[in-house]
C-alpha cells in the first residue's frame, strides 16, 4: 500500500468510526495574508490565506479547516465571523484559501483566525489572531495631487503642518513617488523603507506603501516632510546609451520627481481627517541633498542643513509653493513585493593607505556588498570627504573601478558610484545617502579630516529583503563559502527587480539571468513576493506582438528592442512556473497565461517547420560560453551551441510549460493544443538537429544538457546524447564549457543521468573555468566570467567583468538538490509533496541544510561514519515527502533504531538505484543504512 495524502485522510474517518479521542494534535501558526504578515494597503478583492501547522505527532495533517474574519478584534475573539465564516471545509488546503466573505471596502481593517482538524478529525485550538487591511481601493478615494518643483532642481525637500485638537486613534499614511522618496513626520524617519516606491513601468502602474503612523502624531502642531530623489523614474538607468536614441540620458519616464501622499487620520471621538499632498505644501530646494543618482552616486552639502525642517515651528517663509501636477494616467497598485531595507551592517576589517602620506584610504568590507556607507567624521566646516566604491582592488592596492565603465571624457555613461560629503562642522556628523546604492566591497576615502580609524564607517547592506528561506552547510569549506557567495550575490542583486549586476551602468532586471538563477533563488529567500512583483513587471513591458522583453522593466521602447531574445524572453514563462512549484500560486498562473500564451504564439510565427530561424532579438546565445574565455591553452571555439539549437530548445520548453499551466488553471483545449504543439517542436527538433548516434548539431557540452534538460530526446537517442556530453566534458579535460544558460542545467542532467560523480568533480574542480577557482581565488560574491580576475593575466575585458552576477550562481539548485536532495515535486506544487535525495559524494563526509516552504520547515542533514549512513529529515505537518536513502538492501536501513519499513509514518516504496526510497508523512525522522554505497 502506497501512503498517500489520501489514505491519511481516510485513515482519519476510519479513526473517527472507532472514536478513539485523541486531542487535536495540530496548531495553526504562521498565519499569512497574500504571503504578508499582517498586511497594510491589501489591493485584492480576495485576499488568500495561508497558515503553517505544527504538531509533534508523525504523519499529521489537516483533513479540515475553518476561517473567521470579523470586523473588530472582540468580535473575532468572541468566534464571530461577521466579514467570513468559512464554515468547516473538508479540505487538506493550508495555503491560498481565497477569502470568500463580504466584499471588503478601502481602509477596512479586518482580524481573521484558522482552526484545522487534525488527522484524527480533532480540531485544534483557533490560532491567535491576524490582520490585514485594505488600501485605497479606488480611484476617487485619493483625495492627494502629485507635487514637486516646477523646473529642474536639486532634490526637493517638502512640508507641511497641521494641526490636531483630539487624539488618534488610528492614522495611516498612502504615500508614493513619481522617483524616490523618504518620508518623515514630527523629525522620525517613516518606515525602514530605501528607494520607495521602488521600480515599476511608471508609464503603467506604481506602487503604494502603506504605513501605520498613529504612534507618530501629537496634539497640537504636526509637521511632514519629504526629500525626493529622481531614481529610476527621472534619473539615470543603466545601459541607456546603448539602447535610447537622443540625449539627455535620463528621465526615461519623467523630467522630475512627484510626492503622493495621504494621511488619514481617525480621531479617538470616530472624526475623520484626511491630510493630503496639494497645493498647501512648501518646498525648498536649498537643502543638503544637492544630487543623487543611483548610478553615480550622491552629493551632500551638510553646510546647508535646515535643523528641524521636518518639526512644527520651523520658519519656511522662504520655502516656495509647490507645483502641482493635476493627472497621472499610471495605476495605483498596493506594493506588493517586501520592500528594500538595509539588513545588515558590515564593519570594515581592514584600512590600508596604498601610497603613504597620500591621503587616500582604502577600506575592505571583508564583503562584497550592495548598498552605501554611514560614514562618522569630525572636521572644519566646508570640508569635502569623497566616498569612491569598488569590488576589487588593482595590484597596487589602489581601488579597481574601470569596470564601472566610466569613460574618461565626462560623458555620462558608466556609474562613478560616488557619494560626497561636505562637513557642517560641529561635532561628530554623520553621513548616509538617500536615493542611490553601490556595488562595492572596497571604499576609497579621500579628503578625511586626519586620519581615520575603522570606526569611520560601516557598509550598510540594503536590498529587497525577502526573508531566507534556505540553510546549507557540508564538509567542504569551499563549496560552503560558494554558497555564501551565491547568497551575498543574491543579496546584491534584488533591488525591487532582480538585476544582472549592482555595479557598472547596468542593474537591469534580465530575463536570462534570473531565469537560470530563480531556482536557487527560491531555495535561498522567499521569492513569492518579489517574482509576483516582478511577473507584473514582465507583463507590463511585452510587446504589443507578444515579445516578451529582454529586461523588465523595459524602460525604453519594447516594440523598438531589447524584446524576443530566445531564453531571455522565455524567462516570461518560467519565472511564474516557478512561482507555482515552490508555492502553490495558481492565481500567478491564472493572471499570466494569457501573456505567455502571446509569447508562445509569436515565437511560433517565427519558427517555421517549428524550427526558431526566424526573428529572435539580440539572439544572445549561451551568453559567456566557453568561447569567451581568455585562458592560457583554452580553444576559442567549439563551446558555442548553435542560436537556432539554443533558440529551438527554449521553444519547446516554453510551449510544454504553458501547456502545463493551462493544465493547472483547467484550460485543457489550450492544454491539449501546446502539449501537442510541443511534440511537433520536439520532433522538429529530432529532425533538424539530432543524428542517429545521438550527436547533437554543434557537438557542445550546452546543446546535450539543454535537450536532456528540456526532456526533447527520443528515448533511444537519450542516452547516446548523455555520453557525447561526458565526452564533451572529458575533451575540455574536466572542464565546463558552457554559458549562462546551460551551466546550471548541465549539472543538474549530470545528476539525472547517473554522473553526480562528474557532476562533483566540476564542483571540486581548482582550475579555471570553476567555481572553486573563483573562491579560492578570494570571490565573496559569484563572478560574472569564470575568468574575471586569472593568475598572471589579470582582470577580462573592463567593458564587461562584474564581479557580483548571479548567474553561474544557479548551481545552488545543484547543490540543494543534490548534496542536501531537497527536491520539489511538480505534481504536488508548494511542497505540499517533495523529495528528498541527498547523493553523497565528491568527498563529502556530511551535509545538512533546511529550507523553509510554504507549508513549513523542512530539514535534510546526513553524516557518513565509518559504514554507516544516516540521514535525518523533517517533513512538515500537511505534507509527504519521498525519501531516498542510499543503501544497498532495504533491510540495512532502520528509522530510529527500528527497521524503517516498520516504522510510524514510514512506508517503504522501492529500491532505486542504490537507494531504499520511502514516502514518509510530517515528523522527524532518522533513518541509517549500514555499509552503504557511494553513487
Ligand atoms: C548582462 C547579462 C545579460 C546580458 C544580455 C549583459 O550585459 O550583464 O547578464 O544577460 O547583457 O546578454
Amino acid at each position: 500500500m502506497k501512503l498517500n495524502r489520501r489514505i491519511l485522510v481516510s485513515m482519519a474517518a476510519q479513526t473517527l468510526i472507532s472514536s478513539t479521542c485523541v486531542a487535536g494534535n495540530v496548531t495553526p501558526t504562521h498565519l499569512r495574508c497574500d504571503y504578508a504578515a499582517n498586511p497594510l494597503g491589501i489591493d485584492v478583492a480576495r485576499p488568500r490565506l495561508s497558515w503553517v501547522l505544527i504538531s509533534d505527532e508523525r504523519a499529521q495533517v489537516q483533513t479540515a479547516y475553518r476561517v473567521l474574519v470579523a470586523s473588530n478584534e472582540a468580535r473575532l475573539a468572541a468566534d464571530q465571523g461577521d466579514l467570513w465564516d468559512s464554515g468547516k471545509v473538508a479540505s487538506d488546503q493550508s495555503i491560498h484559501a481565497a477569502y470568500g466573505g463580504k466584499p471588503l471596502p478601502s481602509r477596512m481593517r479586518v482580524h481573521w483566525k484558522v482552526r484545522a482538524w487534525d488527522k484524527n478529525g480533532k480540531a485544534s485550538p483557533w490560532s491567535k489572531q491576524a490582520t490585514w487591511q485594505m488600501g485605497l481601493l479606488k480611484p476617487t478615494d485619493w483625495k492627494a495631487k502629485w507635487i514637486g518643483a516646477a523646473g529642474d532642481s536639486p532634490p526637493p525637500m517638502l512640508r507641511k503642518t497641521f494641526d490636531l485638537d483630539s487624539p488618534v486613534k488610528r492614522a495611516i499614511v498612502y504615500a508614493s513617488a513619481l522617483g524616490l522618496y523618504e518620508l518623515r513626520v514630527n523629525g522620525s524617519r517613516v518606515g525602514g523603507h530605501v528607494l520607495a516606491p521602488e521600480w515599476t513601468d511608471y508609464r503603467k502602474r506604481v506602487q503604494v506603501q502603506t504605513y501605520d503612523v498613529t504612534r507618530m502624531l501629537r496634539a497640537g502642531t504636526n509637521a511632514i516632510g519629504a526629500m525626493l530623489g529622481d531614481g529610476w523614474y527621472a534619473g539615470r538607468i543603466g545601459i541607456s546609451h546603448i539602447v535610447a536614441t537622443g540625449s539627455p540620458l535620463r528621465g526615461f519616464y519623467g523630467d522630475r520627481p512627484r510626492l503622493l501622499f495621504q494621511m488619514e487620520i481617525e480621531r479617538a471621538d470616530g472624526r475623520r481627517r484626511t491630510i493630503v499632498s496639494d497645493r498647501t505644501w512648501k518646498l525648498s530646494t536649498e537643502g543638503p541633498l544637492r544630487s543623487s543618482c543611483l548610478l553615480d552616486g550622491e552629493t551632500y552639502d551638510a553646510r546647508l542643513e535646515m535643523p528641524g525642517w521636518d518639526l512644527p515651528g520651523f520658519d519656511d517663509s522662504l520655502w516656495t509653493p509647490v507645483d502641482v501636477k493635476e493627472r497621472v494616467t499610471a495605476k495605483l497598485v498596493a506594493q506588493p513585493n517586501e520592500p528594500i531595507r538595509i539588513t545588515e551592517e558590515l564593519k570594515p576589517v581592514g584600512m590600508t593607505e596604498p601610497r603613504p602620506g597620500g591621503g587616500v584610504f582604502v577600506f575592505d568590507l571583508g564583503q562584497n556588498m550592495v548598498g552605501w556607507c554611514r560614514l562618522r567624521v569630525r572636521g572644519a566646516s566646508g570640508t569635502a570627504v569623497t566616498l569612491r566604491h569598488a569590488e576589487v582592488l588593482d595590484a597596487d592596492g589602489t581601488v579597481y573601478t574601470d569596470n564601472l565603465r566610466v569613460p574618461g571624457d565626462g560623458k555620462p555613461f558608466g556609474a562613478r558610484q560616488t557619494d560626497v560629503y561636505t562637513l557642517r562642522g560641529e561635532g561628530e556628523e554623520v553621513f548616509e545617502p538617500h536615493f542611490t546604492y553601490h556595488g562595492f566591497r572596497y571604499v576609497e576615502v579621500r579628503g578625511f579630516p586626519g586620519r581615520p580609524s575603522l570606526e569611520s564607517l560601516v557598509g550598510c547592506v540594503l536590498h529587497s529583503a525577502s526573508p531566507r528561506a534556505g540553510q546549507f552547510e557540508c564538509s567542504n569549506p569551499v563549496l560552503n563559502k560558494l554558497m555564501e557567495n551565491i547568497v551575498w550575490t543574491q543579496r546584491g542583486n534584488m533591488h525591487s527587480v532582480p538585476t544582472d549586476c549592482p555595479q557598472r551602468d547596468e542593474r537591469m532586471g534580465w530575463l536570462g539571468d534570473a531565469q537560470v538563477f530563480s531556482q536557487t533563488a527560491c531555495f535561498n529567500m522567499d521569492m513569492a513576493r518579489f517574482f509576483t512583483k516582478w511577473a507584473q513587471d514582465i507583463r507590463d513591458a511585452q510587446a504589443l506582438d507578444g515579445r516578451y522583453p529582454d529586461f523588465a522593466p523595459h524602460p525604453f521602447d519594447p516594440n523598438a528592442g531589447f524584446s524576443g531574445a530566445p531564453a531571455w524572453a522565455d524567462g516570461g514563462v518560467i519565472i511564474p512556473w516557478r512561482l507555482y512549484v515552490n508555492y502553490g500560486d495558481r492565481r500567478i498562473l491564472e493572471q499570466h497565461f494569457a501573456s505567455a500564451k502571446r509569447w508562445v504564439d509569436y515565437v511560433r510565427t517565427q519558427s517555421p517547420e517549428l524550427i526558431w530561424t526566424g526573428k529572435r532579438g539580440n539572439d544572445y546565445g549561451d551568453w559567456l560560453n566557453g568561447n569567451t574565455l581568455i585562458l592560457e591553452g583554452w580553444p576559442r571555439s567549439g563551446a558555442a551551441v548553435p542560436k537556432e539549437v539554443l533558440a529551438t530548445a527554449f521553444f519547446a520548453h516554453s510551449t510544454e510549460l504553458l501547456s502545463r499551466m493551462a493544465a493547472v488553471i483547467g484550460r485543457s483545449g489550450d492544454a491539449r493544443r501546446y502539449a501537442c504543439l510541443a511534440k511537433s517542436i520536439k520532433a522538429a527538433f529530432n529532425r533538424a538537429f539530432v543524428k542517429p548516434d545521438g550527436r547533437i548539431h554543434g557537438n557542445t557540452q550546452a546543446g546535450y544538457a539543454l535537450a536532456l534538460h528540456f526532456d526533447l530526446l527520443a528515448d533511444e537517442r537519450r542516452q547516446l546524447a548523455v555520453k557525447h556530453m561526458v565526452e564533451r566534458i572529458k575533451a575540455r579535460d574536466g572542464h565546463l564549457s558552457t554559458g549562462i544558460q546551460t551551466t546550471t542545467r548541465l549539472m543538474l542532467e549530470l545528476t539525472r543521468t547517473g554522473h553526480t560523480d562528474l557532476a562533483y568533480s566540476l564542483m571540486n574542480n581548482p582550475t579555471p573555468p570553476s567555481w572553486a577557482y573563483m573562491v579560492e581565488h578570494g570571490a565573496t560574491t559569484i563572478w560574472e566570467r569564470w575568468d574575471g580576475y586569472v593568475d598572471g593575466r589579470g582582470f577580462q575585458d573592463p567593458g564587461m567583468n562584474s564581479f557580483n552576477h548571479y548567474a553561474f550562481g544557479g548551481v545552488g539548485e545543484w547543490m540543494v538538490r543534490t548534496i542536501l536532495g531537497i527536491n520539489p515535486d511538480e505534481e504536488a506544487p508548494g511542497f505540499q509533496r517533495f523529495v528528498i535525495h541527498p547523493r553523497p559524494g565528491g568527498g563529502l563526509t556530511w551535509a545538512r541544510g533546511s529550507y523553509e516552504s510554504i507549508h513549513g520547515t523542512i530539514v535534510s542533514d546526513w553524516k557518513i561514519e565509518g559504514d554507516s549512513f544516516t540521514l535525518t529529515v523533517t517533513v512538515p505537518v500537511n505534507t509527504m515527502a519521498t525519501v531516498f536513502v542510499p543503501a544497498k538492501e532495504r533491510f540495512l536501513v532502520t528509522e530510529s533504531g527500528k527497521p524503517a519499513e516498520k516504522a510510524e509514518g514510514v512506508e517503504f516504496l522501492r529500491t532505486e538505484n542504490g537507494a531504499a526510497v520511502y514516502s514518509v508523512g510530517s515528523g522527524t525522522y532518522r533513518f541509517t543504512a549500514r555499509r552503504f554505497v557511494e553513487e
